[in-house]
């Protein structure tokens, strides 16, 4: 028998009041029968003696242990631990349906997601009631599967059709779908072959309120993930967790990761571009970072206003995607950080150095506007409308 245990940020530590000392007897032969070979008969009776004593001091200082909980006591605190969260709908395949009690939003801890972080996820905006660039998020999910040998259960029209329903059933018009495929749940072995089928699970969050006027950023210490895991979209996002916080802590919006050469790269959810004195719109190449669904359609709108397809931009002049050097990029006279959720954000200083002249560019906001407005447009391409009356 193994005993496994993972704490997570968020894990909550509820514990019970010590059962009365007549009632710990009980508890005690209780466990005693259930946890028989070999873990608790490996103890010696001496041992034993020594841990009923600790327990007991532990007992008289107020010390609290886990209670053996019935179905009805777990579905009870599973419902009052949640009551704010702003989840409206989660897809199991597991469970092959959705779920609107965010109580149960659950997935089983023998899921090797859960345990060894074999999983890969994407995210999509909602806006307007529309899902915005499904597609391009969708087939980036699947890349990433095929990267970390995970086989969809689903055909790619298959899991579009649970997502695009998974949002009706939320009813959710303004917020972010979040979905994961995962090895799948079957065992804890390092290898997935456990795992007989892979799992998909999607989740419907409402919009947080955290646009940004501008921000400043520092350059991350946390070391870059390799390229063949920073172009996966999997979710060991430990280094992003961690460049992040960094960041926070100086009081900074993100870290930027700048490679052994002294490369520009990304940050930490999102990716960067900037603007030079000569109008050149410059992103980092995608060949060692991830290709960043946003980032691609700013570039292709960015292509659109140099040609006679939009209305121009003033002071933009080319777009080149290369490699760039920090040193360059810190004396560029504009910078910003494009992804999904937010979706650019214009940054006004980088470590010590101001940007440009410390407010956020115009090409940036143009490329801002461009992008927000084609987010809600009804005749763009890029839009999913959602059929919230199928589930009214
Ligand atoms: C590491 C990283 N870079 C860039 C991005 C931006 O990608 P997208 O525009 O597809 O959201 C993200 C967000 O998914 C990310 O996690």
């Amino acid at each position: 028998m193994y005993l496994r245990f993972n704490c997570t940020s968020t894990t909550p530590r509820r514990t019970d009041p010590m059962p009365s000392t007549s009632s710990w007897h009980f508890w005690n032969a209780v466990d005693g029968i259930r946890y028989r070979a070999p873990f608790f008969s490996a103890l010696s009776f001496s041992t034993s003696a020594r841990c009923m004593k600790e327990l007991s001091i532990a007992e008289q200082s107020g010390q609290t242990f886990p209670a053996i909980l019935s179905s009805e006591e777990v579905v009870s605190r599973l419902q009052a631990r949640v009551d704010k969260q702003p989840f409206r709908a989660m897809y199991s395949s597991v469970l092959n349906g959705i779920i609107t009690d965010v109580a149960f939003m659950l997935i089983p801890m023998d899921d090797h997601m859960v345990h060894r972080g074999h999983g890969v996820f994407d995210t999509a905006i909602i806006a307007q009631g529309c899902l915005y660039e499904l597609d391009a998020h969708l087939d980036r999910l699947l890349r990433s599967a095929s990267m970390a040998k995970i086989t969809s259960p689903f055909s790619r029209k298959e899991l579009r059709e649970i997502l695009v329903r998974t949002v009706a059933v939320s009813k959710n018009r303004n917020g972010f779908l979040r979905y994961w495929l995962s090895a799948g749940p079957g065992g804890f072995a390092l290898s997935s072959r456990e795992c007989p089928i892979a799992s998909f699970y999607a989740i419907v969050q409402d919009a947080n309120q955290n646009s940004r006027k501008s921000v400043k950023v520092i350059t991350s210490s946390i070391p870059m993930k390799p390229p063949l895991f920073a172009t996966m979209k999997n979710v060991n996002y430990l280094p992003n967790a961690l460049s992040i916080m960094e960041a926070e802590e100086q009081g900074a919006f993100a870290g930027i990761w700048v490679d052994e050469g002294g490369f520009v790269a990304e940050g930490p959810n999102m990716n960067v571009a900037f603007v030079n004195s000569a109008g050149e719109l410059i992103m980092p190449a995608f060949d060692k970072i991830l290709s960043g669904c946003t980032a691609r359609r700013v570039l292709a709108l960015a292509e659109e206003c140099l040609s006679d397809l939009k209305p121009a931009i003033s002071n933009l002049k080319a777009v080149i995607v290369r490699p760039i050097l920090a040193a360059e990029a810190k004396n560029a006279s504009e910078m910003m950080m494009i992804g999904s959720s937010l979706p650019i954000v214009p940054v006004v200083q980088w470590d010590d150095q101001i940007i440009g002249n410390g407010e956020p560019g115009s090409v940036t906001l143009a490329l801002k506007t461009l992008l927000e407005e084609e987010m809600l447009s009804d005749s763009c391409p890029y839009r999913e409308p959602i059929p919230y009356d199928f589930y009214a």
